[in-house]
């Protein structure tokens, strides 16, 4: 391949994105972070001098596809070193914070490794790999050792010396915004707490401050993120202390933004205060993120969840109360070591007294370091696939009865992108379903009423209805 600079000094960086939202936010702010050094965004990376794998660690087979694209990236830096140029590879994420130096001793042709704490110091990793790169002079032998490494915790926050977010930054009129990092709940399953280091709030200040500037950047839904969004909490405005409810009483308060929505809860840090927000702010959406795991206490104990199944029946119930029009979501693992038909059979009967509009599931993966690793009685792959087949069917059927259930209502839609079909846009209803209608490129990044039509499995259509006055929802919430 030839050297891709045929742009003059312009390089290009492809960010390949795996794993949650918080990933997705984190990719952004990469891209920021390297666009002051003459960075664009490439569409692939065979046009790119500088690829990162924004990588995941939560299930086995999200860290394994990191691998298998480093073997394609490796031969892609072969190509191009034959060439008398060059490919920078950069791993980043949780798979980085997790493995740090092994992913350079299994894959030595990979230049830099960096933890998600550490994005802001890319600018001078990228410098210590350019110096290196000629001593290392890779040739696809395995000479292990010889990547940049960041993978420390640092003391200072990253959040302090990320540059501020941009246009690039809102999406179709929508933006995440990351509040919150990190997780002391240590369930028993999961590697977060360890790739994420310790629960991080940011302060008040400075997330109303980025809300502020992503309005004035264009977006009108924003998104608060958090690996436990709702254990937010810092000093505000008025020097007392405020938890998630008052920050999203005040960034509802921002002229021109119409939907607020935040992800991920824990049900153990859904307050009061938190409940009421849903009955008393329209702008936050009607839709919750609430994992719930398992359905059954024993399970739940060796999780080290911190709740039992009433606990999060009472939640719903008072959520509902405040907000009758609430939709459910929530994340399921099945198989977990020690799980048995009696305890499958909690959750199925958790889920069929719930109601979820959508869901997550997945059968528990082994996880190295986790203490549920260590626990015995780990269950059989097809029993977990088993179980998985049922709840998912179970899932299935209520979110499809869900999605019927709005059928002949007018709602708004926030339009997001291009559908499938040509003259076809799909947008967001209030509950995130996908909406899609007969409707031009001009209606993406707005709100627009819709009449839905027909409901199927995971989607909506319907049709813009005209001269209807788009505060009719804002009036009904
Ligand atoms: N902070 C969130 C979840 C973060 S991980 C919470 O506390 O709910 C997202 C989801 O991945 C989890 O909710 C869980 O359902 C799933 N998950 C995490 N570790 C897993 C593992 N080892 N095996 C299978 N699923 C897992
Ligand atoms: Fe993982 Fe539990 Fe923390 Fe969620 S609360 S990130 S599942 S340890
Ligand atoms: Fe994956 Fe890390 Fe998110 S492990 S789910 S990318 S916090």
């Amino acid at each position: 391949m030839k050297d891709v600079r045929t742009d003059g000094q312009r390089k290009r960086v492809f960010i390949r994105t795996y794993g949650c939202q918080m990933n997705v936010y984190d990719s952004d702010r990469m891209a920021d972070v390297l666009r002051p050094l003459g960075y664009a965004l490439s569409e692939s990376p065979e046009q790119a001098d500088l690829v990162v794998l924004n990588t995941c660690h939560i299930r086995e087979r999200a860290s394994e596809k990191v691998y298998s694209e480093l073997g394609r990236l490796r031969d892609l830096k072969l190509e191009r070193r034959r060439d008398g140029a060059d490919l920078t590879i950069a791993v980043a994420g949780c798979v980085a914070q997790a493995e740090g130096e092994e992913i350079v001793q299994r894959q030595p042709a990979v230049d830099i490794v960096v933890g998600p704490q550490a994005y802001h110091r890319l600018p001078e990793l990228l410098a210590r790999a350019a110096r290196k790169s000629d001593e290392r002079r890779f040739d696809g032998q395995r000479r292990p050792g010889a990547g940049v490494l960041d993978t420390e915790f640092p003391a200072e926050s990253k959040f302090d010396h990320l540059p501020a977010p941009s246009e690039a930054d809102v999406r179709a009129g929508s933006a995440f915004l990351s509040i919150q990092e990190g997780c002391d709940k240590f369930c028993t399953f999961c590697v977060v707490p360890y790739t994420r280091g310790a629960e991080y709030s940011r302060p008040a200040v400075a997330v109303l401050q980025e809300a502020r500037s992503l309005v004035a950047a264009g977006a009108i839904e924003l998104t608060l993120l958090g690996q436990n969004v709702n254990a937010w909490h810092g000093e505000g405005a008025d020097g007392s202390t405020w938890g998630l409810a008052r920050l999203i009483r005040e960034i509802a308060e921002i002229e021109g933004l119409v939907r607020i929505r935040y992800t991920t809860s824990h049900p153990r840090d859904m307050d009061d205060a938190l409940i009421a927000v849903h009955g008393d702010v329209p702008q936050l959406m009607p839709y919750l993120h609430l994992p719930v795991q398992s359905g059954s206490d024993r399970i739940l104990d060796a999780m080290n969840r911190g709740h039992g199944r009433d606990h999060f029946r009472r939640l719903v119930d008072r959520l509902r109360g405040v907000r009758p029009d609430l939709a459910l979501s929530s994340d399921f693992i099945v198989g977990f070591p020690g799980e048995s038909d009696a305890d499958f059979d909690d959750t199925m009967r958790l889920v069929d007294e719930t109601g979820f509009a959508s869901a997550y599931t997945f059968k528990y993966s082994r996880r190295p370091g986790t203490p549920g690793a260590a626990l015995g009685d780990q269950l059989d792959e097809s029993l977990k696939t088993a179980r998985l087949a049922a709840l998912q069917s179970l899932l299935g059927t209520q979110q499809r009865a869900f999605n019927d259930s709005k059928v002949g209502t007018i709602v708004p839609v926030l339009f997001a992108e291009a559908g499938r079909k040509p003259g076809q846009v799909l947008g967001k209803s209030p509950w995130l379903q996908s909406v899609y209608v007969e409707g031009d490129a001009g209606m993406i990044g707005s709100i627009v009423d819709v009449r839905l039509r027909a409901a199927y499995a995971l989607s909506l259509t319907g049709e813009v209805v005209t001269g209807q006055s788009p505060s009719r929802f804002e009036a009904a919430a």
